[in-house]
């Protein structure tokens, strides 16, 4: 038994690496997902709910349409993110605008919708998917860093602001994850992303890098019941190894 049968659940960048792993085991748990992301073809999920996240109507209308589709809401997950590289001074006005749209205003408008249907219902758990480059300084990635640190912060917020009304908010902060938002930046930078995802592996101290899978565990704890003292903590994973 996992406390997760029966529950429904909302899961953002549901087709990303981190994304495809919480789906699958949330329903391998028994939960409902409906599933979001730009482009869902080929991901099994109870429904499946396209769309751009920059869209503030896209977003805002998600959790409403989650708990159409699933017969209720229990679990939203912001996993959705994207990443910028550089220090502020290599950052466009674009990379600042989308990285703000994507990794901040759109679980904004995600959680603001879903913590009163949530609460109207009896109450919930939202796990956001921030990072330990938002909890303290990572080097090259301002912006980045900056997105995930408000995100941090919100979530701690809403941990206070909503416990009441029995929604539980936490946030996961990984370090690097073995996905496509990592691999796709060595190739960017003209490395082999096999030999450089091999190198990075062994400066952590567990020995490698983490896995999809290895965070999804932490995503489905922290949405569980056996979580439910937990209101607005930030969950480090990160295999030993600080920011550095
Ligand atoms: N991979 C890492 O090293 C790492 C480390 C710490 C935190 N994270 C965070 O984990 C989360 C998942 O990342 P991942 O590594 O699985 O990356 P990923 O690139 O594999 O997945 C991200 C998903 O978000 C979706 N997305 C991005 N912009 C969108 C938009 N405008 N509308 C709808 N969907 C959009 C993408 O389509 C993609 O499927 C992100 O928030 C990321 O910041 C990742």
């Amino acid at each position: 038994m996992t406390g997760l049968e029966g529950k429904c659940a909302l899961v953002t960048g549901a087709a990303g690496g981190i994304g495809r792993a919480v789906v699958r085991q949330l329903r391998e748990a028994g939960a409902s997902v409906a599933a979001a992301d730009r482009d869902l073809a080929g991901l099994d999920a109870d429904a499946c709910l396209p769309g751009d996240l920059t869209d503030p109507a896209y977003a805002d209308y998600l959790p409403a349409a989650a708990a159409g589709e699933l017969g209720g809401l229990d679990i939203v997950v912001n996993n959705a993110g994207i990443i910028r590289r550089g220090p502020v001074t290599g950052c466009s006005d674009a990379d600042f605008t989308l990285s703000m749209a994507v990794n901040v205003e759109a679980p904004f408008r995600i959680c603001r919708s879903a913590i009163p249907l949530m609460a109207g219902a009896g109450g919930g758990a939202i796990v956001n998917v921030a990072s330990c480059w938002g909890v303290r300084p990572g080097p090259d990635h301002a912006v980045y860093c900056m997105t995930k640190a408000a995100l941090a912060s919100l979530t701690q917020c809403m941990g206070r602001d909503h416990a009441r009304e029995g929604v539980r908010v936490n946030a996961v902060c990984p370090n690097e994850v073995d996905t496509a938002m990592l691999r796709s930046g060595f190739a960017r930078r003209g490395f082999d992303p096999e030999t450089a995802v091999a190198e990075l592996g062994e400066t952590v101290p567990l020995g490698r890098l983490a896995q999809p899978h290895d965070i999804a565990d932490v995503v489905l704890f922290l949405a569980s019941d056996r979580a439910r003292y937990m209101c607005g903590a930030l969950v480090e994973v990160n295999g030993g190894k600080p920011v550095s």
